[in-house]
């Protein structure tokens, strides 16, 4: 069974591609090589011994979208990942990231709905939730106004998505909404790849440590939490792409009561950024240089899921620890600079 992942050279799209191939299916990547590297391929076909198909496409030419599907008839499910995904740049360049990440899906969708087994995963995010009222956070939790262009772009992703669903119902769609993925594949071949000064905490920990950075910033530790500091639902990439392949196994049994579906995707536990600190500490030796600094804008003060849902109904359900995710992220970032 032939199936498409979009972005799939990216980190969750990498790991999603070998997961589905662990599982026998066919893939075909799309990729616009925009935030990743076609060597992505090599470290893929390492671990599973398949070399994915691939076809090098910006989602937004909308004719070669028609093409690549009219060619690809045989597709059973596409998972979606392809988007932009830089909070802070999406405050800076809005229109880049509407066009990116709505047009790209809008033209996704329309040739979907085209294909014989019309089933589709999207990529959202736990930032439609913004600063819940109530912990852990239930899929049933209002969406709050996107703090940024980006998390408008996943609001009004599902938004589109939902309302396709209401009237075309040969389409079968899932959102899932990631909390916070980190980590890496456990063989170090393939793994996170930030461009530039990485914004999120994990790849800055490791890179701190690898010596590409002086000193960790940790933002702001007076937030009214046990330490002070943030708490986020911190989910190895492995796990989140296992969601991925039983939310397609559910369309393809055709076991969703609904042909439009929304799942958390968390541990369902929340760790400081402290506590992210000790557990890197404690799985590499190493001590890291690290300063409390001003909080950053925008932050929310806890987010973590509920995962009932996600646990109950698709069966699934993280394995991971975050101890094994920062020993998989060390592992990686030593992997890429030859350390
Ligand atoms: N943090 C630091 N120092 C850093 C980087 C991060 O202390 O150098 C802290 C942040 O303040 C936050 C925690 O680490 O408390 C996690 O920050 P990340 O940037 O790793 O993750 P976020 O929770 O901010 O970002 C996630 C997703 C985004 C999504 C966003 C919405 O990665 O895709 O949630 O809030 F848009």
């Amino acid at each position: 069974m032939k199936v498409l992942v979009t972005g799939g050279l990216g980190f969750i799209g990498s790991h999603t591609v070998v997961e589905l191939q662990n599982k026998g299916f066919e893939v075909v990547i799309i990729d616009n090589l925009s935030n990743s590297s076609i060597e992505v391929l090599d470290g893929i076909e390492a671990i599973s011994g398949v070399r994915p198909l691939f076809e090098e496409l910006d989602l937004k030419e909308k004719s070669r979208v028609e093409e690549f599907f009219k060619a690809h008839k045989d597709i059973v499910g596409v998972i979606h990942f392809a988007a932009s995904k830089a909070v802070g740049e999406s405050v800076n360049e809005p229109l880049m990231y509407y066009e990116n990440n709505l047009n790209t899906l809008i033209y996704v969708l329309k040739s979907v709905l085209h294909l014989d087994s019309a089933n589709f995963i999207f990529s959202s995010s736990c930032t439609v939730y913004g600063q819940a009222d109530e912990l852990p956070i239930l899929e049933s939790a209002p969406v709050k106004p996107a703090e940024s262009p980006y998390g408008n772009t996943k609001q009004i992703g599902e938004e589109i998505i939902v309302d396709t669903c209401k009237v075309r119902s040969n389409l079968n769609a899932i959102s899932l909404r990631y909390f916070n993925p980190i980590g890496a594949h456990a063989s170090a071949k393939i793994g996170e790849l930030p461009l530039g000064v990485p914004q999120n905490l994990v790849p800055f920990i490791t890179q701190t440590a690898a010596g590409l950075r002086e000193q960790l910033a940790v933002f702001g530790d007076d937030y009214p939490t046990p330490d002070g500091t943030c708490i986020r639902d911190y989910i190895h990439v492995v796990d989140l792409a296992k969601a991925h392949v039983v939310a397609l196994q559910r369309l393809l049994e055709k076991k969703n009561p609904e042909n439009y579906e929304v799942f958390n995707i968390g541990t369902g536990k929340g760790s400081s950024v402290l506590e992210v600190i000790q557990s890197f500490e404690k799985v590499t030796g190493l001590k890291l240089n690290y300063k409390i600094a001003e909080r950053r804008a925008g932050d929310v003060i806890q987010a973590f899921a509920d995962t009932s849902k996600s646990n109950e109904v698709l069966g699934w359900k993280a394995e991971l620890s975050l101890d094994d995710a920062m020993e998989s992220a060390w592992k990686w970032e030593k992997h890429i600079r030859n350390i």
